[in-house]
């Protein structure tokens, strides 16, 4: 038994529904993931995330030399320094070893969220939020408030003038969570952009890229059928069975069996995707628990905002 199989038993003993645990890729032995720090603010201990703004920041690369571009005379923008200097490390890495970049997004605000604020924590978490919605709003799978899609046409139009002006790698691929908030937000982000023939915006849901499982009926997804009906092109992983067999609005998982699940499902990716630049569309809790996994000091999102985590992972 390899030690991803051994960990995805554990996240089955957690709680994740056998189907689930079966997803996992034969990868020969453990992957082990850093974040290589000092590219990005959001690694560096200082930079304050409460405030920070991913917009005002070329998403938060830091203006700098890097070791590959050093001599180069071409009028090169950051980001394409970056692209260079990730390919160098990439070329010089061991066989064991590949580096990329995931550009990870929160969706945008959700009915969920707006509830929260308007109803207060407590209210939220002990009765509202068990509920499907109130008489005039529905949270189950939350969808999107329009300052949520506000908030993703703010990522596009972000997207747009960093392709058009930094010359920013496009995503050569795209995973997003099943539940409504975050397809609805990969697609307002990244639907209408340019990208190449080769790279097409055809994302792939996974189910283990999810919010963490709690009783709130937010995070309780709808069935296969719909999330086909309604972006009819995408990709669906096989595992994700029709109707949701994880969310029972009884148990939670813990942070433990998040991060396990996190990991089985970057191990899928980083096993069977050999792309360096990847999207990932999630939620806070999701991103927080991969950022563990990672190795990244901790970031909390605003809904819609985007973060860069150069990662390199050993086999
Ligand atoms: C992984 O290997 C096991 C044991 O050889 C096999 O039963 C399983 O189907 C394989 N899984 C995948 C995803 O290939
Ligand atoms: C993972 O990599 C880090 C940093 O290189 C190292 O300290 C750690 O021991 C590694 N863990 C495993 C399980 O190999
Ligand atoms: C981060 O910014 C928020 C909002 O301005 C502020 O309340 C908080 O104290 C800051 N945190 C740190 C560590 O500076
Ligand atoms: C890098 O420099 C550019 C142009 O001077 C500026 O717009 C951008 O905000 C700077 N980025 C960071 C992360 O400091
Ligand atoms: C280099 O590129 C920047 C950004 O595209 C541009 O503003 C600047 O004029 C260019 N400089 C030269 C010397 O071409
Ligand atoms: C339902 O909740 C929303 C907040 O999401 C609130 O604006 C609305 O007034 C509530 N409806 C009723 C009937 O209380
Ligand atoms: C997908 O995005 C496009 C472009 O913003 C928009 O016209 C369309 O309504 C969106 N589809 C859904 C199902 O939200």
């Amino acid at each position: 038994m390899s030690f991803i199989t051994l960990l995805g038993a554990v996240a089955c003993l957690a709680g994740v529904q056998a189907q689930n645990c079966l997803n996992t890729v034969n990868a020969t032995g453990y992957l082990n993931y850093t974040t290589v720090t000092g590219y990005f603010l959001q690694d560096n201990p200082t930079t304050n995330a409460s405030t920070f703004d991913y917009t005002a920041t070329n998403f938060g690369l830091i203006n700098r030399t890097y070791p590959s571009t050093d001599g180069l005379t071409a009028n090169l923008t950051q980001w394409q320094k970056f692209e260079a200097q990730v390919n160098a490390l990439n070329a010089a890495a061991p066989l064991n070893t590949a580096y990329k970049v995931l550009f990870m997004g929160r969706h945008g605000e959700g009915v969920h969220n707006a509830a929260e604020s308007y109803y207060g924590t407590p209210a939220w978490n002990c009765y509202w939020a068990e509920l499907n919605g109130n008489a005039t709003n529905e949270w189950f799978d939350a969808d999107l408030t329009p300052n949520g899609i506000k908030q993703a046409l703010i990522a596009h139009d972000f997207w747009a003038h960093e392709i058009a002006v930094q010359k920013i790698p496009y995503p050569q691929s795209y995973y997003t969570s099943p539940l409504t908030r975050c397809l609805k937000t990969a697609n307002y982000t990244f639907a209408g952009l340019e990208f190449p023939k080769y790279y097409p915006f055809v994302p792939t849901v996974r189910e283990l890229l999810r919010e963490g499982i709690s009783i709130h009926t937010c995070d309780h997804r709808r069935s296969r059928t719909y999330i086909h009906n309604l972006f009819p092109t995408w990709n669906i992983d096989p595992s994700l069975t029709e109707y949701d067999q994880i969310w029972n609005g009884v148990t939670a998982e813990t942070n433990a069996a998040q991060d396990a699940r996190s990991k089985i499902v970057l191990d899928s990716i980083f096993s069977s995707d050999d792309h360096t630049w990847i999207s990932i569309t999630s939620h806070s809790g999701e991103i927080g628990s991969i950022l563990r996994v990672l190795g990244h000091q901790s970031f909390s999102l605003s809904t819609g905002a985007v973060i860069p985590v150069l990662v390199k992972a050993e086999f």
